[in-house]
């Protein structure tokens, strides 16, 4: 099984090293072509023995073939790899915003029925621990199964409808900027409070990490473990009034729905 990667960027990039860590791809099933040289050379340099070319259609050989190009250039490629691609294939197109009905649109009629997967990965992709969003279309059961499998040693898959993507995206891909925002102005506050930036932001991607795990690791939720937290006529109550007072809840609900 070989699977081709299109576009060696930030996305595309890494989905290579991840998947060159997993056991389902040896490095030489993992075929990277992008316009770049120096993407292509980054990525040989840290998995040299993937293999990387600057021709599309070489990649569109494989068997699973995954578009990781900016949006406005999907159609293009997906013109010029058309005549590589058929339907015991899967495609897979990582592009925020762009529609199955935009995908089909620039295939041949032949391929109107073809296996095809929206994807957005966030990220944490990089750190294998990426919420990797997927909507399927004319897909099989088992092929959902064998590529959420690949994906899920990339971080967690979940399988949605088409039209809460957008919606999911912003949760997930812009969220890391806004929980990235919290630790920020943590530091801020930190460093007035007279601890170094470094120190600073090691405590709170901990803390991050501890309440990300308390929520995945446990049969709780948000609401449950900042009770545990909350002592009456405690220090924590006085904090979450003060956020509140601030705008805090209503600000992050109106950041998210801004970025669907
Ligand atoms: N970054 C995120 O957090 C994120 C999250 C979810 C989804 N996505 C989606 O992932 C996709 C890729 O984003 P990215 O951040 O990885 O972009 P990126 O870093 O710009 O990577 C895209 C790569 O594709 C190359 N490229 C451009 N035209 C090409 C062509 N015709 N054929 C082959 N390669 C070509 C680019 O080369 P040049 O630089 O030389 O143009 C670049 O190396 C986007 O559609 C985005 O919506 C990104």
């Amino acid at each position: 099984m070989k699977i081709g990667i299109i576009g060696a960027g930030n996305m595309g990039g890494a989905i290579a090293r991840g998947l060159a860590k997993t056991d389902y791809f040896q490095a030489k099933d993992i075929i990277v072509s992008d316009l770049s040289e120096a993407c292509l050379s980054a990525l040989q340099d840290s998995v040299p023995d993937i293999c990387v070319c600057k021709d599309n259609l070489q990649a569109a050989q494989a068997d699973i073939v995954l578009l990781a190009v900016k949006p406005w250039l999907v159609d293009i490629v997906l013109t010029e790899i058309a005549s590589a691609l058929n339907e015991k294939k899967i495609l897979i197109v990582v592009a925020a915003g762009v529609a199955f009905e935009q995908i089909y649109k620039h295939l041949p009629e032949a391929l109107s029925e073809m296996p095809c997967y929206r994807l957005i990965p966030n990220t944490a992709i990089s750190e294998m621990t990426s919420m990797n969003l997927f909507a399927a279309a004319n897909t099989k059961p088992e092929q959902n199964e064998f590529i959420f499998k690949i994906f899920s040693d990339l971080g967690t898959c979940m399988l949605l409808d088409e039209d809460k993507m957008a919606a999911a995206t912003s949760l997930t891909s812009c969220g890391i900027a806004y929980a990235l925002r919290y630790v920020r102005a943590s530091v801020q506050a930190a460093v007035e409070m007279g601890f170094r930036p470094a120190d600073a932001q090691a405590m709170v991607a901990q803390t991050m990490k501890g309440a990300a795990e308390l929520l995945l690791n446990n049969d709780t939720s948000a609401e449950n473990e900042i009770d545990k937290v909350t002592t009456p006529g405690g220090i924590t109550i006085k904090g979450l009034n003060e956020l509140e007072a601030n705008g805090f809840s209503n600000a992050v609900i109106k950041a998210l729905k801004a970025s669907r």
